[in-house]
């Protein structure tokens, strides 16, 4: 497989979206605007909910953005595992009351497969237990063997987050190989926590209105709400352990271990450190970029504890402080 940098991802998914009619918008800020449900954006969709629910009229019904998130719900993972981290790049292509199912999901295959050039065989889609139509397409259009589609309940294939626009989704599991099957092995299975099958791109027939009480009504139209972390399709393009071994943040990482005088790989310890280290001071640098200072509530919380957590690291690091102080 080719190899492309990060930068050129980004690049290659917003062009292709250009190429079917979407409209290229900036990321929006990380502070929510008009949204008490949220205190960070956290995917592609919430600075775009009012065109979901049709509350305002969108720039154009086919929209494509990389939109910088914070989501701290697996801070625990962050440093561990390959593929978690508090601050992402989340690209997406979003169609509100246009295209739906019938286009999202060739798109979807065609830019992973064809644009990037991901092998067909290692890629496998999943969808709700209940979404036959999904299934119909994956299996009867795109020709994707039965056993290689996988039902998941609501859980894995629904999409929610609080209040708000929501529906069922179809998602794409990259497998990486046998050699990033770490640890149990009943983990490394498609949906599963390992790091083997990793999921990359999640897309969302987004039809419901959920409103913040487990109550779902119609949408005014159906929508297309998918999202594809940015780090996580470079380390399967790039075939690299982690997120933190991708170009643009390996170079980060470097820094993290030039500041520290530590080698990175020298014990996992240490490499743990690292990583938290370079996750959270790129969290915190972007929410302080988008104006967000230290404090001791709401989104200035959250980036003080980030920073906390990302010095104590570095201390237990040092050996002066234990990390379970953290
Ligand atoms: N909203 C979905 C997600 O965040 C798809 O964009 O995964």
């Amino acid at each position: 497989m080719k190899y492309y940098g990060l930068n050129e991802l980004r690049k290659m998914f917003l062009d292709y979206f250009e190429s079917k009619g979407h409209l290229v918008m900036n990321s929006f800020s990380l502070v929510p605007h008009n949204d008490n449900s949220l205190l960070l954006i956290n995917s592609g969709m919430a600075p775009l909910k009012p065109y979901f629910t049709g509350q305002e009229v969108p720039p154009r019904t086919r929209v494509t953005t990389c939109q910088k998130c914070i989501r701290t719900g697996d801070l625990e993972n962050v440093g561990k595992t390959a593929r978690h981290g508090t601050f992402f790049e989340m690209l997406g292509n979003f169609s509100f009351g246009d295209y739906f199912k019938k286009e999202s999901i060739p798109w979807a295959w065609e830019f992973l497969t064809e644009v990037i050039g991901l092998d067909p065989d290692r890629l496998y889609p999943s969808v709700y237990v209940d979404d036959d139509e999904a299934y119909a397409i994956w299996r009867d259009v795109m020709h994707i063997p039965e056993d290689r589609i996988f039902k998941f309940g609501k859980e894995d294939n629904f999409w929610e987050h609080g209040s708000g626009p929501c529906g069922p989704c179809t998602e794409i599991y990259y497998d990486r190989g046998e050699k990033y099957a770490k640890g149990d092995p009943a983990d490394n299975v498609v949906g599963g926590d390992g790091d083997r099958y990793m999921e990359v791109w999640n897309v969302v027939f987004s039809q419901f209105d959920n409103d913040g009480h487990g109550h779902y009504s119609d949408l005014a139209q159906k929508n297309i709400d998918t999202g594809m972390g940015l780090e996580r399709l470079a380390v399967a393009v790039q075939d690299v352990d982690s997120i933190f071994d991708v170009d643009t943040l390996q170079a980060l990482r470097n820094k993290v271990c030039e500041i520290a005088g530590v080698e990175y790989h020298s014990s996992e310890k240490a490499d743990v450190a690292i990583r938290v280290i370079t996750d959270h001071a790129r969290s915190a640098t972007f929410m302080i970029s988008d104006g967000i200072m230290p404090s001791n509530e709401g989104r200035g919380y959250v980036l003080r504890r980030l920073i906390r957590r990302a010095v104590r690291r570095r201390d237990a690091q040092r050996g002066t402080v234990s990390p379970a102080q953290s």
